[in-house]
């Protein structure tokens, strides 16, 4: 009976992650196809790394929403080309902690909410919005920290021009034991070095609507 309630559980939690990630698709399709393109990534990384593929199917589903909070934020602040005033970067940072409290609202497992909340915390302890050091910071947090950095690098934004998967590899080397948790970091450029075509295009497809619909061919929820 236990095993039955846990599947139901996990059946009404994706149903809910599916269809916040939908919301954000409506809301703002440059960070719909990003958290697309980032679930894949992380799903891939934490496989690598030896993770179950249910637990890496759950941190994929985390990530489709990490930037959930992002829906809160106005279209001037959201869609600005320009660098942001110090008053703006102080309302999008709010963006983990509007995207866990909705998590919490619909009551998801603390699993999925931290991912959330922390994926913009640092390794040195100077990201946001807790501040969080080293393995203070969810390893799922870590995880994501280094795959979003990754697809931001690599993408067109109006502001600027994807970087090349080399490029990319060295900005982030830089960030290695500040930004990154060293040891994922370099699972991760290892990861990219046996996968040449790791890199999604821009515009990736559609979410199934609920579990049990065909599933997209570049993510296995
Ligand atoms: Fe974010």
């Amino acid at each position: 009976m236990v095993g039955i309630a846990q599947t139901e559980r996990e059946q009404e939690t994706k149903r809910v992650l599916l269809s916040l990630a939908h919301s954000i698709q409506e809301r703002d399709i440059v960070t719909y196809e990003h958290s697309r393109r980032v679930a894949t990534y992380v799903q891939r990384l934490a496989r690598y790394i030896g993770w179950s593929r249910q637990d890496a199917r759950n941190l994929a589903l985390a990530a489709l929403v990490h930037d959930l909070g992002k829906t809160w934020i106005t279209n001037d602040i959201l869609n600005k080309s320009a660098a942001l005033s110090n008053e703006e970067r102080r309302k999008m940072e709010r963006h983990p902690v509007i995207g866990a409290t909705i998590l919490i609202g619909y009551e998801i497992a603390p699993f999925y909410v931290e991912a959330v909340l922390y994926h913009h915390e640092a390794w040195d302890g100077h990201g946001y919005p807790a501040g969080l050091s080293g393995e203070n910071i969810p390893v799922s947090a870590r995880l994501l920290a280094i795959v979003d950095v990754y697809d931001v690098l690599t993408s067109q934004r109006p502001y600027k021009r994807p970087l090349t998967t080399e490029d990319a590899r060295k900005r982030m080397l830089q960030g290695s034991a500040t930004s990154f948790d060293p040891e994922l970091l370099h699972a991760f450029l290892c990861l990219l070095d046996q996968m040449p075509n790791f890199t999604l295009p821009q515009h990736v497809c559609g979410l199934p609507h609920q579990p049990g619909e065909p599933m997209s061919p570049i993510i296995d929820l």
